[in-house]
């Protein structure tokens, strides 16, 4: 007790050295309660503080690697160590103690969102236990945005032994070497490995080798009618990602005697791997086939919510005329193929109380919105904001209808109609955003006219454009498929990733588009290599078009903290990242900078002293 008393005492001495930077006064406190009690946790936690203030980063790891041992079920430790290594930017070390905070504390929803942000940019290089039962909380967590995690999920199931030799048969080189090595004792722990079918539908699998066997693995049970039950789960997880994907899993055995009357859960979800249910008229009587919650999933995906999406686009009717002839191309193609697909945004902390007074009654339009996952974004982001997504493709619309009804955006619209032609209403806003529309246009230029002259006073503009240096392999590819007379059909499309399937694994063009989420749906793939219209961009043609419109660049936004870090490290006279020479010098140096496209804030060139960008800013500080 006296030890107790004498150790919290020292303790808060210590801890008013330390806020008053006498490190050394706080130090020699610390040490002394360590002196009594060994593991005192506080002291460990203040010692680390006290070595990480003055830049002693190996002692301040020491410290909480100590203590952690000694506590491990106290998260302030695996958080601080994992504080240090992201302070540090060491990130793939701060990894394992993320993981740890998430396994600690289940029911703590930030540590989970902290560690998806990190599998962004980490691969893994080794297997550990803690680190599959981590990403299961993740994938388990309705709402994060899993596309964050696809790649780290694949590496670590690369790394898990048992998971190996199930992706060795899975990565056969034709059926028949798959049929000779599939045995039901794998398929079971196919079936029984949850990383990887829990992954299976959330994720994308971004390898062409594996798709490939997820195809063998849907034709064997084609195949095998008698051995469909035993692997309903299978099919389930393999049905979800099929429809995710929009079919676009190679593969060409004839399903069609599926179709007539499924009699079981197993054959229901067998034909749900080859086509969404909501197509087939008999789809309701099969809704209780099975109990299984995996299966009530597929049936909410493949019938539910298509349902819903087409009644949400039976209430639109085109607020402007859609005649321009690009314009209506263009709708076909979304018509046919609503992008992009998304299930989550991901959460967002709620807007601090300033920030949303000062977005209290913004208008925003978010303009060729498509299936509405910005919109959505910014409604969220702005709960007080009044924000219209507009597209011109209906069904991309009933699909962003549907997930704002989920989500519950009262402050969110959607309109059909041409951008082109939406001036014409005399509406006017703050805020507008049009991102992977313009090079979409026949003219870029009066696509930013047509926005401009609907941007109230002090507004700001963003548009995301594509980079020629980035897509230039794209759009080589896209120009000799068009000369083809290839515009992109469902089977067009499976076709020619059958083709770069078989490519060799040096192939540029195969690794690039191995790289893009986008190449593994069909709607994907259509938008990136068989797009109705498009044109690219270089930065001296930005700037002119810019130019020529009177317009400001506020900043070039780059995609994604690294490209940040990299710019301000080489050009730090330029905080707001709005020199375009500069820019153009790191993209020669990597002409795959801008792959997800040019992000310019830009606003009128005679308003840049007024233009009112404070309350985006503070939201996006919140
Ligand atoms: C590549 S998608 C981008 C969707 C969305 N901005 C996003 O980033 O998720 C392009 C969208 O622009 C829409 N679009 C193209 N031209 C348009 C126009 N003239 N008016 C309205 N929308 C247009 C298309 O229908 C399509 O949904």
């Amino acid at each position: 007790v006296l030890a107790d008393f004498d150790a919290s005492a020292l303790l808060a001495l210590a801890q008013r050295h330390f806020a008053a930077a006498r490190f050394e006064e706080a130090e020699t406190a610390c040490h002394d309660v360590i002196a009594h009690l060994p593991d005192e946790p506080n002291a460990l936690l203040l010692l680390a503080a006290i070595a990480a203030a003055q830049q002693r980063w190996h002692e301040a790891a020491t410290f909480l690697l100590f203590g952690r041992t000694r506590h491990p079920q106290q998260v302030t430790f695996h958080r601080a160590l994992a504080d240090l290594f992201l302070g540090l930017g060491d990130l793939a070390n701060a990894v394992e103690p993320l993981e740890s905070c998430v396994l600690v504390e289940p029911n703590e929803r930030d540590h989970r969102g902290r560690l998806l942000a990190l599998y962004e940019t980490c691969r893994f290089t080794t297997f550990r236990q803690s680190s599959r039962q981590a990403m299961l909380a993740c994938l388990s967590d309705e709402e994060l945005s899993h596309e964050k995690m696809q790649r780290a999920w694949l590496s670590l199931l690369r790394q898990d032994t048992e998971a190996q030799s199930l992706l060795l048969v899975l990565t056969s080189p034709n059926y028949e070497a798959f049929e000779r090595s599939v045995s039901p004792e794998l398929l079971s722990s196919l079936q029984d490995n949850e990383l990887f079918t829990l992954g299976l539908t959330r994720l994308l699998v971004m390898d062409l080798a594996i798709e490939r066997g997820l195809g063998f693995t849907r034709r064997w049970l084609l195949e095998h009618p008698a051995e469909r039950q035993a692997y309903l789960p299978l099919s389930c997880a393999l049905a979800r990602y099929c429809f995710a994907t929009e079919y676009a899993l190679l593969g060409d055995e004839d399903h069609s005697a599926l179709r007539h009357e499924p009699r079981t859960a197993p054959d229901v979800c067998l034909l749900a791997c080859y086509e969404p249910l909501f197509r087939h008229p008999s789809a309701a009587d099969w809704r209780f086939f099975s109990e299984l919650p995996a299966f009530t999933s597929v049936f909410r995906a493949q019938v539910d919510e298509p349902l819903r999406e087409q009644h949400f686009r039976a209430t639109l009717s085109p607020s402007t005329p859609i005649a321009d002839p690009i314009s209506l191309a263009v709708r076909e193609q979304y018509e046919e193929n609503p992008y992009p697909r998304w299930a989550s945004l991901g959460r967002r902390p709620p807007l601090p109380e300033s920030s949303a007074r000062l977005a209290s009654g913004k208008r925003i339009l978010i303009a060729g919105c498509g299936t509405g996952r910005e919109a959505a974004d910014a409604a969220l982001m702005f709960p007080a904001a009044q924000v219209l997504g507009i597209d011109l493709s209906s069904a991309s619309l009933g699909y962003g209808m549907r997930r704002a009804h989920e989500l519950g955006l009262m402050n969110l619209s959607f309109e059909q109609a041409d951008l082109l032609e939406f001036p014409a209403l005399g509406r006017s806003f703050d805020l507008i955003v049009c991102s992977g529309v313009l090079h979409h246009l026949a003219d870029t230029a009066s696509g930013v006219r047509a926005l401009l002259s609907m941007l109230g006073r002090g507004g700001a503009l963003r548009v995301a454009l594509y980079s020629s240096a980035a897509r230039r392999k794209l759009a080589e590819t896209r120009a000799a498929l068009r000369s083809a007379g290839e515009r992109g059909t469902p089977s067009e499309i499976r076709r020619f990733r059958a083709m770069i399937a078989t490519r060799d694994e040096s192939c540029p063009l195969k690794r690039q588009l191995e790289a893009s989420a986008d190449f593994y749906s069909l709607s994907g793939c259509r938008d990136l290599l068989f797009h109705a219209q498009e044109r690219t961009f270089t930065l001296p043609e930005v700037s002119a078009l810019t130019r020529s419109l009177g317009l400001r660049i506020l900043r070039i936004e780059p995609q994604g903290v690294p490209k940040e870090a990299l710019y301000r490290s080489r050009f730090p006279d330029d905080p707001s990242l709005s020199n375009l020479d500069n820019w153009e010098r790191l993209e020669e140096e990597q002409p795959l900078l801008f792959s997800r496209m040019y992000g310019l804030w830009l606003c009128r060139g005679v308003e840049r002293d007024i233009v009112d960008l404070d309350w985006i800013q503070s939201a996006q500080r919140g």
